[in-house]
Formats: C-alpha cells, sequence, structure tokens
C-alpha cells in the first residue's frame, strides 16, 4: 500500500473495530438468543444435565460443552443408528457423555476418553449422578494412546470426537479403523470461526489436513454444517461409514 492509500485508509479503519466489535456482540446475542428459544421449546428442564453445567462451572471447568441443542441432535443421531456401541473423544465434565449414554440400545456401552484427570473425576461423578455409571466407561489418559487398544471393544456404531483439535485428522482416522459399515462419525469444531479457511496456526492446518483425509477416505461419506448459537460461530462434520475398515 503506498503512502496517500495509507493516510487515506487510517481514519475509517481506525473507526471500524469498534463498529465491528458491537455489530459482532449484537449478532452473537441473536444467535445465542435463538438458541435458548429452541431449547426453551424443546428441551425440557433436566435436572442431570442441569447439574452438569453448575458443577462444571463451579468446579471452574471452562464452558467447552457442547449446548443443549447439540446434545440432543447427537443423542438424536445416535438413536438414529441404534447405537449399542458409542465411542466419545474428549468428556470434559461428562455433559455429552450423558447425552449420547442415554442414547445407547439397551445392553449399550458407552465408552469416553479423557486425558485430564481434574475433568475425568468430575465427568465420572456426574454420569454417576445421573444414573449411567453401569454403561460408561472413562478411560484417562491421552486419546492417542488409547485408541490403539481399543480394536478388540470395536467397532463403535457411534463416533464423538470433541477433545483437541490439533489431532482431529489422526481421531479421525482411528474412528474410521474402529468402526464398521452404518457407523456415523461426529467431529466438533470444524469451522470455529473460519479457522479452517484462514491458514494460521496449527489448528488451521490440523483441521485442513481432516478435511483432505476425509475427502480422499473411500470408506466414508461425509458433509459438515456450519452452526451459530450460544457457542458462536462453528460446526460439525458428520461421516456415514460406507464400508469396513
Ligand atoms: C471440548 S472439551 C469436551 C466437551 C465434551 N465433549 C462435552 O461436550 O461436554 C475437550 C476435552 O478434551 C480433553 N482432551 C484434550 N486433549 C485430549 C487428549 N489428547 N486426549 C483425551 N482428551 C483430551 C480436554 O481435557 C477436554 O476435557
Amino acid at each position: 500500500m503506498g503512502l496517500m492509500e495509507y493516510v487515506q485508509f487510517t481514519p475509517r479503519q481506525a473507526t471500524r473495530p469498534v463498529n465491528e466489535t458491537k455489530t459482532k456482540k449484537k449478532i452473537h446475542k441473536k444467535w445465542a438468543d435463538i438458541d435458548r428459544y429452541i431449547a426453551d421449546r424443546l428441551i425440557p428442564p433436566d435436572r442431570a444435565l442441569d447439574s452438569v453445567l453448575e458443577l462444571s462451572q463451579t468446579a471452574g471447568l471452562r464452558d467447552h460443552s457442547v449446548s443443549p441443542n447439540q446434545g440432543k441432535l447427537l443423542m438424536l443421531l445416535a438413536q438414529t443408528v441404534g447405537a449399542r456401541a458409542i465411542l466419545e473423544i474428549g468428556a470434559l465434565g461428562g455433559y455429552s457423555t450423558i447425552w449420547l449414554a442415554r442414547a445407547l440400545a439397551p445392553g449399550g456401552r458407552l465408552i469416553t476418553l479423557e486425558a485430564n484427570p481434574a475433568h475425568a473425576k468430575i465427568a465420572c461423578a456426574n454420569v454417576a449422578r445421573a444414573g449411567l455409571a453401569d454403561r460408561v466407561d472413562l478411560r484417562l489418559g491421552k486419546a492417542l494412546d488409547a485408541l490403539p487398544t481399543l480394536t478388540a471393544e470395536g467397532p463403535f456404531d457411534f463416533v464423538f470426537i470433541d477433545a483437541d483439535r490439533v489431532n482431529i485428522d489422526k481421531y479421525f482416522r482411528w474412528a474410521v479403523k474402529l468402526s464398521r459399515r452404518g457407523s456415523l462419525i461426529v467431529v466438533d469444531n470444524v469451522v470455529r470461526y473460519g479457522t479452517a479457511i484462514k491458514d494460521e496456526d496449527s489448528t488451521s492446518q490440523s483441521l485442513d489436513r481432516f478435511y483432505r483425509l476425509a475427502a480422499a477416505e473411500p470408506k466414508v461419506s461425509m458433509t459438515a454444517l456450519q452452526t451459530v448459537g450460544v457457542k458462536g460461530h462453528d460446526g460439525f462434520a458428520m461421516a456415514l461409514v460406507t464400508a469396513n475398515p
């Protein structure tokens, strides 16, 4: 940019961030309000789930669990495939774990992988309080260490990937390996305000690797949707496994 252009641009650019921030806040509030409107109508108050959020907040956990609307979507999707074996990567306080465990067909089981011992402890307590401890098995440790040990416990009918984004492509590769024809794999946080198309950090790169991997994987058919709501602008990917590994 030449000096004249810089001089002409400076005053406008100086005011833009303030206006943009205000506009963004307004838009975010609208997204969040609509999310709450939907939840108020379609998701009745639920003592077990509400207390997970309260207790997680009291324990100082970051607000990284899925929203109620997303949690119910996970449950519906797992029910749609009649899931008897569910694998979750990233439990945090167990909020999505509880939604998913409720979807299990009779006699089903859910394995959830969590690396943080404090999160794991809270998740176990929350799952027990929700009356689901008999079907949920939390494995403490890094997911990439645990995944290779799960071969004998699969195939899983439904996999939910919601841990560190930097390994998202590796988790997806494992999810496909541990699935069967007809399994559904849901991957959260695949948009994060457009991180994937920004090419700015390791998360952008891992998201890009993930999309390329999924596109090239002949055993899955995948799409991804952008979402807005209480969690801001993000998205999830959904892959149907179309062949046995
Ligand atoms: C976004 S939170 C999960 C939220 C949860 N699925 C929910 O919706 O309620 C991500 C979780 O993944 C865990 N995590 C991060 N890296 C991990 C790893 N390498 N292996 C297993 N868990 C990991 C974090 O400790 C955190 O609890």
